[in-house]
């Protein structure tokens, strides 16, 4: 059967899937303060929808799922969704990224449904900071949820943090010490223009290449690991001393475009090939008014092989998608 390949010859195994546009906090760089229309619960795709989606493109080669939301532990039942998917043949890896706020009391189910890969968004381990950036509370269950994880066995964990000039500066040396002491990965995300406000600013976006300098000199020289997966979007790097790990996701300064083997499917059923496309194809009208696989399967084939060359957010021809981070999944 064909398989994803796109024009630009980058082969997709690895689909991205919104559960919710629903989530329990508020960061700036994704979502507004107040005021948030919601999809509907009859918008979005059911268990079933979505599981018969992803039994659909496995034999267009996809082997790796990741849930996001909005924040996926708020959609009713996810584990359930989990094991659906964990048990599909030919699916050899999934993965949830969580807020972390639900997590203490979802983990062990998690686990039990089959799922060895989370990542926990946290920009910041300074309590005041972390309302600041997420206008809510929830930092303390944010890390009672790690703890939670770790000893329900997950292993790796890693934390992602979105990385702010002018904001999470004195966030790095604390995280870089916490990667250390945890043997949690700690994966420093560049801003990227995805926030509902529209106020992302290329002068608002700490580097990669910043955030190492600083580790590197006030904690100690960094090395990168060998045999990185080339289409990670994260560059890897071990403490020289062998304790504690980061990663670099540098989607602005360093752009990974190339070799990006990703697609997603949002909460209300449309395929987006790129973060940034400005244009989706609808699977959920597919998936409800009775088409057969191949149907399905003809639909995703086109939309991969329409997807452009890259996210020209460092050009002047840039223009941020109207959904935020929020209702892509990120
Ligand atoms: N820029 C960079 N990362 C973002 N995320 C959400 N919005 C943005 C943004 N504008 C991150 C979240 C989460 C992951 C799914 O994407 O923090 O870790
Ligand atoms: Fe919620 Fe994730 Fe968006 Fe933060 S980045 S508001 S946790 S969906």
């Amino acid at each position: 059967m064909t398989a994803l390949v796109d024009g630009f010859g980058r082969k997709h195994d690895n689909l991205r899937i919104s559960v919710t546009d629903r989530c329990n906090i508020r960061c700036f760089y994704c979502m507004p303060a107040e005021n948030v229309v919601f999809m509907q619960k009859s918008q979005l795709l059911s268990f079933e929808e979505i599981e018969r989606f992803v039994r659909t493109v496995v034999p267009l080669g996809v082997r790796k799922i990741r849930i996001t939301g909005g924040e996926p532990l708020v959609r009713r039942d996810l584990p359930v969704l989990v094991e659906k998917i964990a048990h599909i043949d030919g699916i050899q890896d999934v993965g949830v990224t969580t807020n972390g706020i639900l997590l203490a009391e979802h983990a062990q189910a998690l686990w039990d449904a089959g799922l060895r890969r989370l990542n926990v968004s946290l920009d910041a381990l300074d309590p005041k900071k972390f309302e600041e950036i997420t206008r809510r509370t929830g930092y303390e269950q944010v890390l009672e949820g790690i703890e939670a994880a770790k000893s329900v066995g997950f292993d790796p964990i890693k934390v992602n943090a979105v990385s702010v000039r002018g904001l999470t500066e004195d966030e790095i040396v604390p995280f870089g010490q916490f990667a250390r002491e945890t043997g949690v990965e700690v994966r420093f995300i560049e801003f990227m223009p995805l926030d509902a406000d529209n106020a992302w600013e290329r002068d608002k976006v700490l580097f990669a290449h910043e955030i190492i300098e600083r580790l590197s000199d006030e904690i100690g020289p960094l090395e990168p690991l060998p045999d990185q997966d080339p289409t990670a979007p994260a560059t890897d790097f071990q403490f020289a001393d062998g304790i504690g790990r980061v990663g670099f996701i540098a989607s602005v300064s360093q752009p990974f475009c190339m070799s990006c083997n990703r697609f997603r499917l949002t909460a209300d059923g449309k395929i987006r090939n790129c973060l940034f496309s400005l244009e989706e194809t609808d699977v959920k009208s597919l998936l409800r008014g009775g088409a057969d696989d191949a149907a399905i399967r003809e639909a995703v084939v086109a939309s991969i092989a329409a997807k452009k060359e890259g996210h020209e957010i460092n050009t002047a021809r840039f223009i941020q998608p109207e959904r935020p981070m929020y209702s892509i999944g990120g």
